[in-house]
């Protein structure tokens, strides 16, 4: 067995003795510390190697055990739960939403009024844009946060947002919020006391007092924001530097470098984790460590950072989880989700932005022969680690098309992802979409997309058949993130197809960033028509609940087994199989505008004896020439009929 050394061992005896907790109580934290310390130690000796780790690793502990002996009793027994069920956000019965909530509810309390439309929709997991004290003005949607112990005001309380976790809670729907790692606002106090020169806090940046190191770094990293917020690095007269600003120059990078700043962050995760937070979604994480002649992503530093941050999350609030928000190529996803030594330590949810890049491709080119390549291409996922599947987020959509990718397949991918971004601004020839250009960069001719998903279907103000077409491309792209096998979750108003808020700049501080557009508030008179079919809200709905419905009742969606896209097939169809112990699975979508071939042998090969389409309830058998049509813009989801009868559809 494992132990954590003497001295923490009493340490955390003492804290124990004055807290007067229970034998029991104690003892499990005492088990947890000694299970977890090396996960703890090994990063940050790797991390801080001229530092001391030992300290930094037992005044961690110490955090923990204050924050494990505040958690309440229903907390703790959430950990308990957890514990006992360590595959529950792979289970088929999970599907999130994702929202700002004074766009959804206006309050933290009104949300609490609206858990019965979400659980309409068959939402266990709530994503809660930020809501956590920003700067005043432009915020990049609350990304910028002056205060992380403070709820934004118009929201409501940390009461209110204690009261909307246990609401939650009680209704089965996990929260999530963001925690906003890689820069504050430059009005946080932390940046407030580096400007007034107490060193200690120029210390959490990376500030420089001229161009050079800047103009080193500059070589090699991208820019994020290229139109309203070019370069990395931004002069303050108050320092008398430059600041290191990969985002808006008013988002100050925090120097990971400095395990101060790792501390200060242990204390808002427990903080949070104390509030009823049961997933962190650990914001541009992919950013947090600089190295001298790289982008400065996904540097291997990152993922002993997240492995310190979970570790110590998990001796004091077990349930706790992490997901990864790093929209990066395909080829760097995967760490986040634990690789090598970082297997089961680091994040149990990514964001599949590659499966959501090539859902968008697959749509507007009517082919699915670079799909196919890409999604087969991406190395295996660690066994608790889960996809976040999704069509729309609260973001634009950058082309990540990877070039190899393209290359090993004949296409150009500088081509491709143009075409992408003109195809959804509506400019290509023939398109259907509705979107919007966000960041042309003029140097590198990359641009991406913003829209809401009903818009870029091309939905808005579609009528007759071409809102039934665009309505099956939009069934067809959710029965993708459904059936893949990870987490899907909904952007708000995406579930009533939502068109582009035409007065997205209106409002202060918005003007210059069209993410706004696709971010709309909730239409309540709209969402009253969604239980009448005759309505696009009502078909949209109805959709998604259905698609809820089925996923619940499939055990082989479950996570845990991969779904493996299947390489040779007609061009216009994806195809994955997904082998689970519970019975084998084929998933099978046909993305053009007219009837597509499939090979039954598939569905035979996988032992599927009495093939059945859950999705639209019917059997399925082969023509003469093995083959099977499936209809244009359709979505199957095979597997073997329930009661075990052979059916001809
Ligand atoms: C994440 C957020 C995005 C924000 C950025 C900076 O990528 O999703 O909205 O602009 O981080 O915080």
């Amino acid at each position: 067995m494992m132990r954590a050394p003497e001295q923490v061992r009493r340490t955390t005896a003492a804290h124990l003795r004055e807290s007067r907790c229970t034998a029991e109580h104690g003892r499990a934290l005492l088990v947890r510390i000694d299970r977890f310390w090396d996960d703890l130690l090994q990063p940050l000796e790797r991390l801080y190697p001229d530092g001391d780790p030992g300290a930094v690793a037992a005044d961690l502990v110490e955090r923990a055990t204050r924050a494990y002996l505040e958690r309440t009793d229903d907390l703790h027994l959430l950990d308990y739960k957890r514990a006992l069920t360590p595959d529950w956000l792979q289970q088929p019965g999970q599907v999130g939403y994702a929202c700002y909530a004074d766009r959804f509810a206006g309050t933290l309390m009104g949300l609490t009024e609206k858990v019965d439309y979400l659980s309409e929709l068959g939402v266990t997991y709530l994503h809660l844009m930020p809501a956590l004290k920003p700067r005043d003005g432009d915020n990049d949607g609350g990304y910028a946060i002056a205060d992380y112990r403070t709820i934004r005001p118009d929201l409501g309380t940390t009461d209110d947002l204690r009261h909307l976790a246990t609401t939650l809670r009680g209704h089965g729907i996990s929260l999530v919020m963001d925690l906003v790692l890689n820069h504050v606002a430059r009005e946080h106090e932390w940046a407030e006391r580096a400007r007034s020169g107490e060193q200690r806090y120029r210390d959490y940046f990376h500030i420089f007092p001229d161009r050079t190191v800047p103009d080193a770094y500059e070589r090699t990293l991208p820019e994020v924001f290229p139109d309203f917020a070019p370069g990395n690095f931004t002069w303050d007269e108050d320092l008398q530097g430059w600041v290191w600003t990969t985002f808006n120059e008013w988002q100050w990078d925090v120097n990971w470098a400095n395990p101060d700043v790792l501390t200060e962050y242990v204390d808002i995760i427990l903080f949070l984790a104390n509030l009823g937070v049961e997933v962190l979604r650990l914001d541009a994480i992919a950013f947090t460590w600089k190295r001298m002649g790289t982008t400065c992503q996904n540097e291997p530093e990152v993922h002993d950072l997240t492995q310190v941050l979970r570790t110590v999350a998990r001796i004091a609030a077990s349930a706790v989880v992490f997901k990864a928000e790093a929209i990066v190529g395909p080829r760097d996803l995967v760490p986040y989700l634990g690789v090598g030594r970082h297997v089961g330590r680091v994040s149990d949810l990514a964001y599949h932005n590659s499966l959501m890049v090539q859902i968008w491709s697959m749509l507007a080119s009517q082919e699915t022969f670079l799909a196919r390549h890409a999604l087969t291409s991406l190395p295996a996922t660690p066994p608790l680690g889960t996809w976040i599947t999704y069509v729309r987020c609260h973001d634009d959509i950058g082309w990540a098309i990877d070039d190899r990718d393209a290359g090993e397949v004949g296409v150009s991918g500088f081509e491709h992802r143009r075409f992408l971004a003109r195809w959804y601004d509506g400019s290509f020839p023939g398109s259907w979409a509705d979107g919007m250009l966000f960041q042309v960069n003029e140097q590198t001719g990359d641009m991406r997309t913003s829209g809401t998903t009903a818009s870029l279907l091309g939905m808005g103000g579609a009528t007759g058949e071409r809102l039934d077409t665009a309505l099956s491309r939009y069934v067809l792209a959710h029965a993708m993130i459904y059936g893949w096998g990870g987490l899907p979750v909904i952007w708000s108003g995406d579930e009533l197809a939502t068109p582009n808020d035409p007065n997205w700049a209106d409002e202060p501080g918005h003007e210059d960033d069209n993410r706004w557009a696709h971010r709309p508030r909730l239409d309540w008179t709209a969402a009253e028509r969604r239980h009448d079919r005759r309505t696009v809200e009502g078909r949209a709905f109805a959709a998604l609940s259905h698609l809820a419905h089925v996923r619940t009742s499939l055990p082989q969606l479950h996570a845990q087994a991969p779904s493996r896209v299947v390489r040779d097939t007609d061009n216009g169809i994806l195809a994955a199989i997904r082998e689970h112990p519970s019975g084998p699975m084929v998933t099978v979508y046909n993305v053009t505008e007219s009837w597509r071939p499939f090979a039954y042998a598939v569905v035979a090969g996988m032992g599927i004896g009495s093939p059945w389409n859950a999705l639209g309830d019917h059997g399925i058998a082969p023509g003469e020439d093995g083959l099977v049509w499936l209809p244009p813009l359709s979505a199957w989801w095979i597997v073997d009929r329930p009661d075990g009868q052979g059916v001809v559809g």
